[in-house]
Parts: C-alpha cells; sequence; structure tokens
C-alpha cells in the first residue's frame, strides 16, 4: 500500500472509532492523531470527502427554526434540517445564543458522516449586546487602539454567545453621504480607511483565532459598494482603474495584510460584472494577486441576484459563474447545493476548484479551533458572565467619548457651566433610548441605551427641563413602526419654545433616528429630516444660546445652523452608553477629540464631495465674473466641515514644519519631516495631527491632498511637542492603471494640520 492509501486507511479506521462517540466528550481528534499541521489536516480531511459533501461546507443557511425546539416536519425548515444531517452545510448565520449554537452544531457534529463542524456568522458590525459606537463614528476617533479595543469587545461577546464569525469590517469607501451604508465604514479615505480596517481586524481576530474570545473577521464588500450611483443601495457601480486601485482597494489590501480570514462580496455590479460573478476581483486580485489563503463568501442572495442584474440566464448559471469566479460559500441562494454537483458532472465547473473553496473553509475552520472542540463557543457561564458586563459597558463609554467631533464652539459656549444654570433640552432624539444603538445591532435589547436626557441628569447642580418639541420624521424607512413617519407635528413647539425662553442655555438634540441609515436607507435630502429644521429656528429665536446636539448616522447638510448655531456637536449613533458619553463632553470632563472621517456638505448638491479630488484643468478661479471655471453658480465648491475636521476644548498652534531628510532615490525614498504643536490654551488637550502630501506632476493625475500619516498627541495648556513623520515608498506612490505601485520623480507637497484644510505647507523633490 502507498502511503496515501494507509493515511486513508487509518483516517476511516479513527473516523469510525470518533463516530462512535459522542463528540462533545472527544478530548483529541482524528486529525491531531496524524499531523499537526492545519493543510494536511484539510487534506486528509479533503480525501474523503465525497462531492457532495464539498459542496455541503460552501453552503451557508439562514438560521430557520427554533433551534432548540422540535425538529420541523415540512417546508423550508424541514429541508434544511435534512441538510444539516447529511453533512450539506457548512455555515449558517443568525443562529445566536449558546442554546442556539450548540443545538444546530450537535445536529451537524453528531448526525452527519463526517461531523464537520458549522462555522457559525453574524452580523457583529458595532459590539454584540452592548453597543459601540457606529463604525463611522468610531472612525472620526482617529483612535487606533480604542477601534482595535472596541473591535476585541464585541469579538468578546459574540464569542460568548456561541459565534465564530463576524462579518465585518465593512471597509468600503465612501464619498457618497445620500448612501445609507455610510454608517458601517471608515469614511471617505483610503489611507485611515486602511489603519482602520487593520485595527478592526486585529481587534476581531485578536493574536490568536483559537482562543475562545476571539472571532474570524470578513472585509466586505468586495468590491465597489460605496460608490452606488447617486448613493442608492445596491445601484451600478462603474469606476476606471485609479479609482479602484488607488481609492477602493487598499483598506481592502489592508485587511489582507492584517490576516483576516474571510472576505464577502458585494451586491452591485462592477463595470458591468456583478461583483459576485467577478473572477477579476477574485481570483486574480485577491487571491492570486494579495495571496488571500481565507475564503470568500457570497452576500446575501447574491449569486441569485445576477439573474436580476442580466448576468445569468438562470440559477444554474449564476452557481456556475459564481463559483469559477471565486465565489467560495452561498450565502442564502441554495444554488450551489442544488446545481454545483451536476456542474462538475457536466464539466462546466472543475472539480480542483471546489477543492479550492473547500480547504479555504476547513483552513478558517482549523484555525478557528472548530476541530478540537466544535462546542468551543459554547459555554453558558461564560455567556451569563460576559454578555452585558461593566466592563464592557465602560468599554463603550470610552469609545463613544473619542467619537465626539466638536463641528463648532463660538463664544465658548461649551463646555457648559456645571451649576446655576437653567437648561432646556430640546427634540425627541433627546430622549431616545432607541436611536443611539444606531442601525446594525441585532443583538441588542431595544430602547437599552442611555439616552441624553438620562446622562444630562447625573449633572444635579443645574435645573434641566426638557420638552419633545417634534418628532423625527423617517419618510418610507422600513423596518420602524414604533416611530411616527412623515410627521408635521408641530404641535409640540410652543411648549419647546417657553422652555427655551426661560432657559440660560438650550441643549438640542436633533438628527436622524438609529434607522433612518444602514443597509437600504439611502436618503435623497441631507437635512434634518421633518419639522426639525424649523423647530431649530423657532428654539433659536427664541433663544440664541443654543448648542446643536447631532445624533445621525451620516454626515449631514446643516448650513443654516453653521451660519447661525453657536455650538455644534457631532454625536452620531453612540450606542449602549450614549447619553453618559454627550452629557460628559458637554459638561467638560471629557474633551473632545475627534475628526471627521467624511466630508460634510453644504448641500446634497455637492455629493458626493471628498477632500482628495482632482485639480481639473479649470481649478478655483478667485475672480468671480469668470465664468467657466469647474464650479457651482449656486454654491460653494468647499464643503461646510471638510475631512479631518474637529475641535477641542483646547486650540493648537502649528509651526515649524520642516523638511529633515531627503532621501530621494526612488526605489527606496525616504523623506522625513516635523513639525511643532503647541497647546495654546489654558485646558490639557488631544490633537490629531494630520500630514498630507501633493504629489504635484504625474503620469496620472494625483488628488490636490492625500492623506499620508496622523498622530494623536496630548498636550498640557502652553506645552509645545514635536510631531515627526517619514514618508516613504508605501505612501509617496500611487497605483498606475497596470496595477502597478510606483514612486515617481519631481516636487511634492506636504502639508501638516489639524484638518485637510488647516494646513500649513512645505515642499521637497525626488529625483
Ligand atoms: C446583507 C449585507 O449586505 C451584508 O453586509 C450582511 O453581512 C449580510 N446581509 C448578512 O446579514
Amino acid at each position: 500500500m502507498n502511503n496515501t492509501i494507509v493515511i486513508k486507511v487509518i483516517i476511516l479506521a479513527l473516523l469510525l472509532y470518533s463516530c462512535s462517540r459522542p463528540a462533545e466528550k472527544q478530548s483529541t481528534t482524528i486529525y491531531d492523531v496524524l499531523d499537526n499541521t492545519i493543510e494536511t489536516k484539510v487534506d486528509s480531511l479533503l480525501s474523503i470527502m465525497t462531492l457532495e459533501e464539498k459542496i455541503g461546507q460552501m453552503n451557508q443557511y439562514n438560521g430557520f427554526w427554533d433551534a432548540t425546539g422540535p425538529e420541523p416536519e415540512e417546508g423550508a425548515a424541514a429541508k434544511k434540517y435534512e441538510h444539516l444531517r447529511k453533512g450539506w452545510v457548512g455555515s449558517m448565520l443568525n443562529v445566536r445564543g449558546v442554546k442556539n449554537v450548540r443545538a444546530v452544531q450537535k445536529i451537524v457534529v453528531e448526525e452527519s458522516r463526517l461531523g464537520i463542524p458549522l462555522i457559525i456568522g453574524f452580523d457583529v458590525i458595532h459590539g454584540y449586546k452592548t453597543i459601540s459606537p457606529i463604525p463611522l463614528a468610531e472612525s472620526a476617533s482617529w483612535d487606533l487602539d480604542a477601534i482595535q479595543k472596541s473591535a476585541g469587545v464585541a469579538a468578546l461577546e459574540a464569542s460568548a454567545a456561541g459565534i465564530n464569525w463576524t462579518f465585518a469590517p465593512m471597509v468600503d469607501i465612501s464619498r457618497d453621504a445620500r448612501w445609507g451604508r455610510v454608517m458601517e465604514g471608515a469614511g471617505e479615505d483610503p489611507f485611515l480607511g486602511s489603519r482602520i480596517a487593520e485595527a478592526r481586524v486585529k481587534g476581531f481576530q485578536g493574536e490568536n483565532l483559537a482562543a475562545n474570545n476571539t472571532i474570524a473577521a470578513c472585509a466586505k464588500h468586495f468590491a465597489g459598494y460605496g460608490f452606488a450611483e447617486a448613493g442608492r443601495d445596491y445601484n451600478t457601480v462603474d469606476i476606471g482603474p485609479s479609482t479602484l486601485n488607488n481609492i477602493v482597494f487598499p483598506p481592502f489590501k489592508a485587511a489582507t495584510d492584517a490576516g483576516v480570514r474571510t472576505f464577502m462580496n458585494s451586491f452591485n455590479e462592477l463595470n458591468g460584472i456583478p461583483a459576485t460573478g467577478n473572477k477579476f476581483l477574485q481570483r486574480d486580485i485577491l487571491k492570486n494577486d494579495w495571496e488571500f489563503s481565507g475564503f470568500i463568501v457570497s452576500d446575501w442572495g447574491s449569486i441569485t441576484e445576477m439573474i436580476a442584474h442580466g448576468y445569468a440566464k438562470d440559477g444554474k448559471t449564476a452557481a456556475e459563474i459564481a463559483l469559477n469566479a471565486g465565489s467560495d460559500m452561498d450565502m442564502e441562494s441554495y444554488l450551489y447545493v442544488e446545481h454545483l454537483a451536476r456542474l462538475v458532472r457536466e464539466d462546466k465547473v472543475e472539480k480542483h476548484l471546489i477543492d479550492d473553496a473547500v480547504r479555504r473553509i476547513l483552513r478558517v475552520k482549523y484555525e478557528l479551533g472548530l476541530f478540537d472542540d466544535p462546542y468551543k463557543y459554547c459555554n453558558e457561564e461564560r455567556e451569563k458572565e460576559l454578555i452585558g458586563s461593566k466592563a464592557n459597558h465602560e468599554a463603550v463609554l470610552d469609545m463613544a467619548k473619542k467619537s465626539i467631533v466638536l463641528l463648532k464652539n463660538d463664544k465658548k459656549l461649551l463646555p457648559l457651566k456645571k451649576e446655576g444654570q437653567k437648561i432646556a433640552l430640546i427634540g425627541a432624539l433627546a430622549n431616545d433610548k432607541n436611536s443611539p444603538l444606531g442601525s446594525w445591532r441585532i443583538a441588542a435589547d431595544d430602547h437599552t441605551a442611555v439616552s441624553v436626557l438620562e446622562g444630562m441628569q447625573q449633572y444635579k447642580k443645574n435645573t434641566l427641563v426638557y420638552a419633545k418639541g417634534a418628532d423625527v420624521s423617517l419618510g418610507k424607512t422600513a423596518f420602524v413602526t414604533e416611530t411616527k413617519i412623515n410627521t408635521t407635528d408641530k404641535s409640540e413647539f410652543k411648549e419647546a419654545i417657553e422652555s427655551a425662553q426661560n432657559a440660560d442655555v438650550v441643549v438640542m438634540v436633533l438628527g436622524e433616528i438609529g434607522f433612518q441609515s444602514g443597509e437600504g436607507r439611502s436618503r435623497t435630502e441631507l437635512d434634518l429630516p421633518g419639522v426639525q429644521q424649523e423647530l431649530l429656528e423657532a428654539v433659536y429665536k427664541a433663544n440664541p444660546n443654543v448648542v446643536l446636539v447631532l445624533n445621525n448616522g451620516r454626515p449631514l447638510a446643516i448650513t443654516w445652523a453653521d451660519e447661525h448655531i453657536p455650538a455644534i456637536v457631532e454625536a452620531w449613533h453612540l450606542g449602549s452608553q450614549s447619553g453618559n458619553a454627550i452629557a460628559q463632553v458637554l459638561y467638560g470632563d471629557y474633551n473632545p477629540s475627534g475628526k471627521l472621517p467624511m466630508s460634510f456638505p453644504r448641500n446634497v448638491g455637492q455629493v458626493p464631495i471628498y477632500y482628495n479630488y482632482k485639480n481639473t484643468g479649470r481649478p478655483v478661479e478667485p475672480d468671480p465674473d469668470i465664468v467657466f471655471w469647474s464650479h457651482y453658480s449656486d454654491q460653494q465648491n468647499t464643503p461646510l466641515y471638510p475631512f479631518g475636521h474637529g475641535l477641542s476644548y483646547a486650540t493648537f498652534n502649528y509651526e515649524n514644519l520642516v523638511v529633515d531628510s531627503v532621501n530621494s532615490s526612488i526605489e527606496s525614498p525616504q523623506v522625513k519631516l516635523s513639525v511643532e504643536v503647541t497647546n495654546t490654551s489654558d485646558v490639557a488637550g488631544k490633537e490629531v495631527v494630520q500630514l498630507y502630501i501633493r504629489d504635484v506632476f504625474a503620469s496620472i493625475t494625483r488628488p490636490v491632498k492625500e492623506l499620508k500619516g496622523f498622530e494623536m498627541i496630548s498636550l498640557q495648556p502652553g506645552e509645545t511637542k514635536t510631531v515627526s513623520f517619514v514618508l516613504d515608498h508605501t505612501t509617496l506612490g500611487f497605483y498606475n492603471n497596470d496595477n502597478s505601485w510606483i514612486v515617481e520623480p519631481g516636487e511634492f507637497k506636504v502639508f501638516i494640520g489639524g484638518s485637510s484644510r488647516n494646513t500649513i505647507m512645505s515642499n521637497f523633490n525626488l529625483d
């Protein structure tokens, strides 16, 4: 007998032995006996799997019946149950809680022939039950350690609930605030987005994926989803190679380099080819060029959707296209399990591609340690102890404070005085315990966030009077039943106006409810929904000392507010501890340091708007009488608040930007820079020092500014710190249209400052 046959015989013998024992009691697995490397284990297992069992690993089902209840007897649920038993399901999503996960895991482990454990996926987007700020808000912290820690807390809770795979981070860059899913990403910039992608992947996956408190991450949606035309979710994406390579791909590449174990493809088509059936994206770029060794899951039903796209004529063809293009796992299209075996027999799909997909899926399962113990995430005591713990709430409070951006603070209206003040608190969102949880918080208990009202009530030495004023209007947002839709009711304005008249300071909490952004929640307007703008103006007339606190999942166009309201605080949807975080910032117990990860437009007509735009052949012309330059006749080109903008209760001065040294070799350039930053105020504060460059002439036109570095520093009153940066091959180049990274000689401008707009400048040459 040759070696392979010997191994197979041993495996089969061990398999028979293992099947005779309840899987939960096994201490070592059959594959440990043979070899310890995961690759060998995967190969051994592959060699004894039938084609149907292999395809089963590529099939993912949604949770479909009360997993702890009786076995379903008919319909789709019964069919899925039967598939679990046969080993025709490799993963389930939306099964959560130890009891439920254990129940489904038990079916495959104990009843299927090979007992290959399921990988259990869930959208752990910003926390599991203890909810952290929406990802866009967290990104506003620019605090990579805090973001990594926050993902770690989410992983801790999710893993305690039996979950071992999150469909996060979403690393789609977007320049369009109309797109509801900007709440789920890191904003408009590929450099910041890449650093945040790395932090989130590390946070979810930790140092050791096999530990029971870490889970596999998923970089999504590959690719271009954030560039949906007109910001309408799922819409067509048509972008050229330069945008794809330099803007869209970098965070995905960064996630890959950080070791992300899975990818999700995307609903959209990219340049005429649906992402799910896109071989260039999945095989050429991701699996070949980037050497990604994990697996790709389709988005929900996205294989079937290729029929509606007009790309596949039926389900069978869709399965063929998706598999050949490199989609390894079918989420809820049922097409792999239905058609792949036949497609192999008809030679339309090559067996080695099936093996490749299954190998990738098994590899991740091994890495998670699921073969060592399929129930390793199923411990009721751990679940009870860890989910919703005090420590987790402290962590999300810390993250929430760091996510707040002070947009404006004229006349030092903030921080509020802590004593002897009469404060009118106005707005439905101020008394809302649900909206702060934001979109994508499936496992959270509704109405459990700390409201702004509750947060401010902690400061007892002031008099606080609350008046709703008006409801938030929603438009036709789906899935929201408890909030009034399209309300124009102004009957409560009067009470709000009176409370403002009697107050020293008014705090108004306005914006969007939690489900007004997120998947399927695109908007054509970016103003304050409903009658909130009218309420704001009426209250301002009664008392101009207004602090406007925004709760929203996307940049809003608040031009009137910027012109009139003295203090504006961007507080997003901040999660379970939202109200405490907001109150602590308003009262100065926490000095805000957040910076916008997306530009805020002056009106919706400016969208898409972003700081790293191209100069055009007709850039801004200062002479207002000349018409023919790239501009609008009714609005400025600049955003209301630029990318990177954010104030502090401290003030900072930047000077002495020095190019310390230049090694201008094109192969390995190195430019050292430094700048002095001084806290010119009498309070301590944190500042995010931002470094931008401009490659003045290049073989492909470059943006007017590109972020290439940032550092957060803390400064005591009057203190000065020197901040240094090094630019090198990885930051001085760009991708050309042949997908090659190049650094070109010539002049570079360098800008350093506290936002993309307020910078000081220098320059250097590479020759
Ligand atoms: C569709 C969304 O696009 C994706 O991001 C999510 O992970 C899946 N649904 C699963 O819920």
